[in-house]
C-alpha cells in the first residue's frame, strides 16, 4: 500500500510576475508610453521551484495562501495545470495576492512588488495531513515568510517526525540582517540550498571558502549555487564541484528554484551525491532559457541528456 501519496510537499508563497520588456523606463506626469511585450507568469520562489519538480516528474503539492482574486486564481490553476495538488492552499479573506512587476530591458531589469499575502501563510493553516503523506518538505523565501518564519523549527521537527526530509533555499534577506537561520533552522534542514551571497551572509563572513567551512557540518547537504559558475556541493566532508552547462541564456529569473527541484529528484531518486549536483546544475541552467520562471524547465528526459 502507498503511504506517501506524494514526492514533494512545499510550503510557501505564491505571486505572479507581469513582466514588461522593450523601452520600459517609466515617465511620470502622466505620460503614457508604448511598451514591446507583456507577459503573466508563475512567480514566486516556492511556485517555480513546485513547477521545477513537477515537469521532472516529482508528485508534488503545495501549502500557500492567496487573495480571493485573479491573480490568486491565476496561481491555483497554473499549479494545477502542472499535475499540483492544491487542496492545500487557502484564501484569505481580507488581503489580496502579492504581484511583482518586473521592468526587464536587456540584460538588466527593475522590479516592483506588492506583498499581498506572500508573506501571510501561517503554521496554523497548513494542512498537517497532506504534510504527513510526504517525502520530503521544502521551504524557500524563509526571509519573506513573515507569518511562518518563527514557527518553522516546530514544523521542521514535526516533519521530521513523520518521517520527511527538509529542504531550505532561503533566498534573499532583504533586510541584510541574515538572522537565526544558523542556529535555530539549520540543524533541522537535511539539504540546505543557497547561493554564493546568501550562504556568506548566513555565515557572516566575506568568502565562500569560510562559508563552506562554516556550514558544511551543520546539514547533509549543502549544495550552493554560483550563477554563471555553476554550483559547490559539500557532503560528507567532501567537496564536488561542476561548471555550468553552455546555454544562450535569456532571462535567470528562477535558474535556482529550478536547480533546486534537480538536486531534490536526485536526493529522492537514491543518487550518489556528484549525480545530484549535476542534475541541478542542468536544471538550473536549462532554465535559464526563456523569459520567466518556469517556461523553459527541463522534463527529466530532456535534462537526462545532458548528464
Ligand atoms: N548563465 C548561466 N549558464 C548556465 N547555468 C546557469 C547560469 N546561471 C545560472 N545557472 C545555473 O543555475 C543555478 C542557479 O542559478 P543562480 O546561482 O542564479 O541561483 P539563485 O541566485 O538562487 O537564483 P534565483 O533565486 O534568482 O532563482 C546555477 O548554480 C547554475 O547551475
Ligand atoms: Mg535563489
Amino acid at each position: 500500500m502507498e503511504t506517501q501519496r506524494f514526492d514533494v510537499v512545499v510550503a510557501g508563497e505564491l505571486n505572479p510576475d507581469l513582466i514588461l520588456s522593450g523601452d520600459v523606463w517609466p515617465e511620470f506626469g502622466q505620460v503614457e508610453k508604448l511598451v514591446d511585450e507583456a507577459t503573466l507568469h508563475i512567480g514566486s520562489s516556492s511556485a517555480i521551484f513546485a513547477c521545477g519538480a513537477a515537469q521532472l516528474g516529482l508528485k508534488v503539492a503545495f501549502i500557500g495562501k492567496v487573495g480571493r482574486d485573479l491573480f490568486g486564481d491565476f496561481m491555483r490553476q497554473s499549479l494545477a495545470g502542472y499535475g499540483i495538488d492544491t487542496r492545500g492552499i487557502i484564501d484569505d479573506e481580507k488581503t489580496p495576492t502579492g504581484i511583482s512587476v518586473i521592468l526587464s530591458r536587456g540584460n538588466d531589469r527593475a522590479i516592483l512588488t506588492y506583498p499581498g499575502t506572500i508573506p501571510r501563510l501561517a503554521y496554523s493553516e497548513i494542512n498537517t495531513e497532506i504534510l504527513q503523506q510526504a517525502r520530503l518538505l521544502h521551504v524557500g523565501s524563509y526571509y519573506i515568510q513573515d507569518d511562518l518564519r518563527p514557527d518553522l523549527p516546530r514544523l521542521f521537527t514535526e516533519a521530521h517526525n513523520w518521517g520527511l526530509s527538509i529542504s531550505l533555499d532561503t533566498n534573499y534577506d532583504p533586510t541584510g540582517k541574515w538572522d537565526k537561520v544558523i542556529g535555530e533552522i539549520l540543524p533541522k534542514v537535511d539539504l540546505f540550498l543557497p547561493n554564493t551571497v546568501e550562504c556568506m551572509g548566513i555565515a557572516g563572513v566575506s568568502s565562500l571558502e569560510q562559508a563552506l567551512n562554516q556550514l558544511e557540518t551543520k546539514v547533509k547537504y549543502l549544495a550552493v549555487k554560483c550563477g554563471d559558475a555553476g554550483a559547490i556541493l559539500c557532503h560528507n566532508g567532501k567537496k564536488y564541484e561542476v561548471k555550468p552547462i553552455q546555454v544562450e541564456v535569456v532571462d535567470t529569473v528562477g535558474a535556482g528554484d529550478s536547480f533546486d527541484a534537480g538536486f531534490i529528484y536526485g536526493y529522492l531518486a537514491g543518487w550518489e551525491p556528484g549525480r545530484m549536483l549535476k542534475l541541478a546544475n542542468i536544471c538550473g541552467g536549462l532554465s535559464t532559457r526563456q523569459a520567466g520562471g518556469t517556461g523553459a524547465q527541463p522534463s527529466l528526459d530532456e535534462a537526462m541528456q545532458y548528464l
